[in-house]
């Protein structure tokens, strides 16, 4: 038989690695993080001060990117040319900047490209916001996910004082969403979009428990 991809997209911090994670222990299937991706060309991008409208130095960047995930535990670590970047790319900077980078027409090309290897012989979970219309439009099955936008701010600034960022406010968390659930819906490359056969999750009042009990019904009814 071949291969299975369930996709998970929806919108910035509404909990959709958090199920993907589990989804992905639970079926024994391999769990991908596309946004660490697109996190982890940006950081590169800011290291390196590449300019994403220099076409040519973006090009030459990303022929020197080399990306790869350790999914121990599924959890998503990945490195960038060989370094473990996992934390640096959830601290604000990189937050701030990866939805200009991410809608590169280039960028997007090549990591659509590398998406869809990982996802050829093996049975996946993958989560961001384009893999159910654009990666994997084929995928048997998809999540559409959702939250409160002030639950979801609140839930990604504990988790950032968790880590010990101690200067970015509830208010900084929340500006940062909206700003880029905007960017991420309106930009001209595979903007986040509802897939047509995609199952909408609104989790504002589910548990993480309740989440992974529907979404495995979901699985099992597709598949
Ligand atoms: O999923 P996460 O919030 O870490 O993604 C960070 C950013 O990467 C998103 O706000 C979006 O701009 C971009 N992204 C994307 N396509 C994906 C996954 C992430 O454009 N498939």
């Amino acid at each position: 038989r071949k291969n299975l991809v369930v996709a998970i997209d929806g919108y910035s911090s509404c909990g959709k690695s958090t199920l993907a994670k589990a989804l992905a222990k639970k079926l024994g299937f391999i769990y991908i993080d596309s946004g660490a991706m697109y996190r982890a060309v940006t950081l590169y991008f800011i290291r390196n001060h590449v300019n994403v409208n220099d076409p040519e130095a973006v090009d030459y960047a990303l022929g020197h990117i080399e990306l790869n995930f350790h999914s121990q535990d599924y959890q998503s670590h990945i490195t960038l040319n060989g370094e473990e970047v996992s934390e640096e790319i959830r601290q604000m900077p990189v937050s701030t900047t990866v939805s200009e980078v991410s809608a590169n027409k280039k960028v997007r090309r090549e990591m659509v490209k590398q998406q869809q290897r990982m996802g050829k012989s093996k049975n996946i979970v993958m989560d961001g916001r384009d893999i159910g219309t654009t990666v994997f439009p084929d995928a048997p099955v998809k999540f559409f996910m959702t939250a409160d936008p002030k639950i979801r701010a609140e839930r990604r600034f504990k988790e950032l004082q968790s880590k010990g960022d101690t200067t970015t406010s509830l208010e900084d968390v929340f500006e940062n969403l909206a700003h880029r659930d905007y960017a991420d819906t309106t930009r001209k490359e595979s903007p986040l979009t509802r897939a047509d056969d995609a199952i909408i999750l609104d989790n504002t009042d589910l548990t993480e428990a309740e989440q992974l009990d529907f979404a495995l019904d979901m699985v099992h009814q597709q598949l």
